[in-house]
């Protein structure tokens, strides 16, 4: 009796120390300095729950029926080109696919792997084929509620073959596992499937925390935060350089966006477009040039305090609530001041209602452009511009 028990526990000591192991080196994919967005929720719960439900969360996600906006369900699951070929959005217990017809017989099909965006605007959608991800041609562009050609896709027929880089992941999720080989004189990049975090996480933005979470848990007292950058004590650059590392347009970057931790300048990332001229940074034409177009207009010129974070709350949502930005305009701007608002059209209380519509308005994008299921003409991507100034 007394033996059994004893191999019994001895048997019990081993799996403990086994499973402990296991536990132990499920090391985060981007190292062991990182610690992951679970670990920040018992001490950060407020920052945690308004990411939840933040665009930057939702940048990429997995392919399936909660993330696809678009529907799969006749007739409205149908993209039309020319020649009676058409692009139908089907779906079964394999998963999502997108399906070409040329006279109503099946031709190419690409499976739905991954949504890249929330759909504020628009989402599109990669397929996964031997360690490389491509473009679906059909995207989902929410201005119109449809389906719609993928935006610089061929508008005569359906391609598949558009490959996607990593540079993309770089600015919609926290990490890819991605090797870069050559063939020959050609730059090939490999991807393993379903290797990615997506969305932006905490850590994407705030640098690896593991070491940070850690000395917590163990000093609970300690209500200084140590081992971890401080954003407030940051200069503007750098806090704005956090933002602008995806908030400046598409560029060629020299290092890997997804080394940039907080504190470090952009510049030793990408340089021609973030240092572009001040003409170019007054067109409202590129992918999110938010930086650009903040950093021309004269209120972040003329105030050395301006940033992102003035009128964005970094964890939170607060879209379509114009009034809270309204309420930052003023904090610099004040009512019956020389520095308020001098037309003379509206009563002061009806322009504090307005300042966003009028000095931030939203306009067409000249590049991007989406031609929804069944139009003849592409509508163009709307965007907020961010150079404040009067707008005649
Ligand atoms: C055991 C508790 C604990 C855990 C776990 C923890 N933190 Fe913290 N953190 C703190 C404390 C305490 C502070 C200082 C008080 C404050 O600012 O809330 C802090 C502050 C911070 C700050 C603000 C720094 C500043 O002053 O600007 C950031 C950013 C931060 N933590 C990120 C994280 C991230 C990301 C994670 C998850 C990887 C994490 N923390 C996990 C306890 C924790
Ligand atoms: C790693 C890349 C990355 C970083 C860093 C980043 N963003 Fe974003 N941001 C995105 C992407 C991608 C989207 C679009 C997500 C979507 O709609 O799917 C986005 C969306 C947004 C939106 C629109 C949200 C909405 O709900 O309307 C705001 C505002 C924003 N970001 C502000 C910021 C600010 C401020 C910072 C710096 C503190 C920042 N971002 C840092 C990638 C990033
Ligand atoms: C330099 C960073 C960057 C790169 C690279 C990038 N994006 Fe984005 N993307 C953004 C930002 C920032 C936004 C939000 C812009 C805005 O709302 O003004 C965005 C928005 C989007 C949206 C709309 C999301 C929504 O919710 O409406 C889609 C779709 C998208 N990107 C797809 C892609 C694809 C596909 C690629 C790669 C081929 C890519 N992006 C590369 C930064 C980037
Ligand atoms: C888009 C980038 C971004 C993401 C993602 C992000 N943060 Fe932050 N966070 C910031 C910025 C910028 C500040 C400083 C805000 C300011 O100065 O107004 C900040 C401030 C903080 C602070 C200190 C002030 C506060 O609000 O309590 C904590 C703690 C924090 N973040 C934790 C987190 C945690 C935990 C996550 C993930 C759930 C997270 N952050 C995700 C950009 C980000
Ligand atoms: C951090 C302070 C600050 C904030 C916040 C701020 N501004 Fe400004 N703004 C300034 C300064 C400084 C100037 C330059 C001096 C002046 O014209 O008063 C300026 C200039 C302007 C101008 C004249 C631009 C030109 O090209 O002649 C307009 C219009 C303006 N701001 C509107 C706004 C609106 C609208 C908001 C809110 C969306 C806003 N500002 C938020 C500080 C700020
Ligand atoms: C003076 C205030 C102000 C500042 C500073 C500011 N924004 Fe915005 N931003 C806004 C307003 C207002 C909106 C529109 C919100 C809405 O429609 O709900 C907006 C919207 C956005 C969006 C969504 C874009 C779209 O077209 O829908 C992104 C992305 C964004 N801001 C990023 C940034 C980044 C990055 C910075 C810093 C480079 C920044 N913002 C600085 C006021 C500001
Ligand atoms: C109906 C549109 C409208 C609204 C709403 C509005 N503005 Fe203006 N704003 C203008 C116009 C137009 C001018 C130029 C007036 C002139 O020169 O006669 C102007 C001028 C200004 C200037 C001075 C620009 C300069 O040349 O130095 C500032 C600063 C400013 N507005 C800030 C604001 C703020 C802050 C709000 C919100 C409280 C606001 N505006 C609301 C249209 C508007």
């Amino acid at each position: 009796m007394l033996k059994r028990s004893f191999c019994l526990i001895t048997f019990l000591v081993v799996v403990v120390i086994i499973l402990s192991q296991c536990v132990g080196t499920k090391t985060d994919p981007r190292g062991p300095v990182y610690a992951g967005d679970e670990s920040c929720k018992s001490c950060h719960r407020s920052a945690f729950d308004a990411h939840r439900t933040s665009a930057h969360h939702f940048a990429s996600t997995i392919a399936d029926k909660h993330s696809v906006l678009g529907s799969f369900l006749a007739p409205s699951n149908v993209f039309n080109f020319p020649g009676d070929v058409t692009v139908r959005m089907e779906s079964d217990t394999s998963g999502l696919y997108q399906t070409a017809y040329q006279h109503g017989s099946p031709q190419e099909k690409g499976r739905f792997a991954v949504t890249i965006g929330q759909g504020r605007k628009a989402q599109t959608y990669l397929s996964f084929k031997e360690n490389k991800y491509y473009q679906l041609p059909i995207s989902y562009f929410t201005q119109v509620h449809s389906w719609a050609n993928s935006p610089g896709f061929p508008a005569t027929h359906p391609y598949f073959n558009r490959l996607v880089p990593a540079t993309c992941f770089s600015c919609h999720s926290s990490y890819v596992n991605v090797t870069t080989t050559y063939e020959g004189m050609q730059r090939v990049e490999k991807f393993a499937e379903n290797e990615v975090m997506y969305g932006i996480n905490c850590e994407r933005c705030h640098g690896p925390a593991k070491e940070h979470a850690d000395f917590h848990t163990r000093h609970p007292q300690e209500k200084t935060a140590q081992h971890i950058t401080r954003t407030g004590n940051l200069t503007r650059q750098q806090q704005v350089d956090m933002c602008a590392v995806c908030h400046s347009g598409l560029k060629t970057p020299q290092r890997s966006l997804f080394e940039f931790k907080p504190g470090d300048k952009l510049s030793d990332y990408i340089m021609a477009d973030y240092l572009a001229t001040a003409s170019e940074r007054q067109s409202n034409d590129v992918h999110g040039n938010q930086y650009q177009l903040l950093t021309a207009s004269k209120c972040y010129r003329e105030s050395n305090q301006l940033t992102c974070n003035t009128c964005h709350d970094a964890h939170a949502v607060n879209r379509n609530n114009l009034q809270a930005y309204n309420n930052q305009c003023l904090s610099c701007h004040q009512p019956a001041t020389d520095r308020f608002c001098t037309n003379k059209a509206l009563p002061p209380a009806a322009l504090q209602q307005q300042c966003v519509n009028c000095h931030m308005p939203v306009q067409p994008s000249r590049v991007i452009t989406l031609l929804p299921s069944g139009k003849e003409q592409p509508v163009a991507d709307s965007l907020r511009s961010h150079l404040i100034k009067v707008y005649r």
